[in-house]
């Protein structure tokens, strides 16, 4: 078919075939497709839909426009995780050497913070000399002698998903399930897998703000991994308030070693176990969440994560005894008494943004030293004048996002029930 045709077919509400998909990916990576028509294409995408096996169609050749990692015939399982992103998010950091622990390796591919939310590699550039551009050697050298590394997208992997984001990104068609699935199962599959799991959120602070949005994406994404042949599994977990307390790049890596070392926020910790009881059951590598889950309580209880996280900090060539100190803290009290309703969430991480904590433009440098310790739940109960977040800024910067957050904060007379951190259904309806 000619490129018109394709992009009539779907304009139309029609089906394509995967030849089809394939096709039309092949070719726009190789320029015989031009940006303004996969630009109508990814819109009627968006307003048309995608079936499953389009969308596992378009997943595939996303994947196949670029490099596959190709690992050693004796290698141990890969195995990964992806979130769609929230505000205090730091479970890769944690994950990934505990993952390491069980003798799997993890070659985590991660990206930069987008919007209100942080970035895994943003987090981990505020340890000095720590490096996020390995090359497959590098990555495979890391994971024969730490069992895990967290390192950017290769320029090889997937450059037909880097040319249609940046399209999407201009062109109003980001927020699609079928596009949002296949970008970012396309990269994670040319990892070589054997088992991924997805931390789906959904909430305030989340890219999907309603639980049915988080389920359908979550349900779509399941699906192209398992098409494909990778175990995927996945949790949907709550971003109506920030992952733990501390927000902010050397923020999160001070509350990351804080759980590697036994100790930090319960939601953290019982996410990141979570997580990594459901990839180790999706890749078979263990008969059930709750024993997976004992397995990975003992590797933080002995140590070994934090050891290992240690090690890969070390082999990516950061320092961590120079992770800078946090900027001078300065406490917002609540002006009512009652429940802690509802948090912006999102507004929270925008804070973060405006005190240089993200970049309002691409190539914007990063204040690792600024961020947000976030101190009461959703549900408590808060007096007049009670601290209910910390700031750490320059003392210049202060007033710039109080009234930010001032208005991030809703407190009620009416108790209010806490959300439950992971939603017991998963992904049935
Ligand atoms: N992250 C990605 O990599 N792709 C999307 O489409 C959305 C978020």
């Amino acid at each position: 078919m000619l490129p018109v045709e394709v992009i009539a077919r779907k304009r139309d509400g029609g089906v394509l075939s995967s030849d089809e998909i394939r096709q039309f990916i092949a070719d726009y990576t190789d320029g015989r497709v031009a940006d303004e028509q996969m630009a109508a294409w990814a819109m009627a995408v968006y307003l048309r839909g995608m079936t499953s096996t389009e969308t596992a169609a378009l997943t595939d050749a996303l994947r196949l426009s670029g490099q596959q990692f190709e690992w050693p015939s004796d290698a141990p399982p890969r195995l990964d995780k992806h979130s769609t992103g929230g505000v205090g998010d730091k479970v890769s950091l944690v994950l990934a050497p505990l993952l390491a622990c069980c003798g799997v390796w993890v070659p985590m591919l991660s990206g930069r913070g987008l919007g209100a939310t942080g970035g895994t590699l943003d987090k981990l550039c505020s340890i000095p000399g720590f490096r996020v551009d390995l090359g497959f050697d590098e990555i495979l050298r890391a994971l024969k002698s730490v069992g895990c590394v967290i390192t950017g997208t290769t320029p090889g992997i997937a450059p037909a998903d880097r040319k249609l984001y940046a399209l999407r990104d201009i062109t109003a068609t980001v927020a699609s399930i079928p596009l949002i699935t296949a970008s970012i199962m396309g990269k994670k599959l040319a990892e070589g897998l054997n088992g991924l799991v997805l931390d789906v959120k959904w909430g305030r602070g989340a890219f999907m703000k309603e639980r049915a949005q988080a389920r359908a994406l979550a349900q779509q994404m399941v699906a192209a991994g398992q098409r494909l042949g990778v175990p995927t599994s996945a949790v949907i977990s709550d971003m109506n308030q920030p992952l733990g307390k501390l927000c902010g790049n050397a923020a999160e890596v001070i509350e990351s070693i804080a759980v590697l070392r036994g100790d930090g926020p319960a939601d953290v910790r019982a996410l990141t176990l979570r997580l990594g009881a459901e990839v180790l059951v999706a890749a078979g590598l263990s008969s059930g969440v709750e024993s997976a889950t004992t397995v990975l309580q003992g590797h933080l209880d002995s140590g070994c994560g934090f050891e290992r996280f240690e090690q890969m900090v070390a082999a990516q060539g950061g320092r961590l005894a120079e992770l800078p100190a946090l900027a001078s803290p300065s406490e917002l009290a609540s002006r009512r008494k009652g429940s802690v309703a509802a948090i912006d969430t999102e507004a929270l991480g925008l804070a973060i943004v405006e005190l240089g904590g993200g970049r309002r433009q691409p190539g914007d440098q990063i204040d690792p030293t600024v961020g947000l310790e976030y101190l009461v739940r959703l549900g408590d109960h808060v007096e007049v004048g009670q601290p209910w977040i910390r700031v750490f800024c320059r003392p210049e910067q202060r007033e710039r996002v109080r009234h930010r957050l001032e208005a991030a904060l809703l407190v009620t007379d009416e108790p209010v029930a806490p959300p439950p951190l992971i939603l017991a259904d998963g992904l049935a309806e």
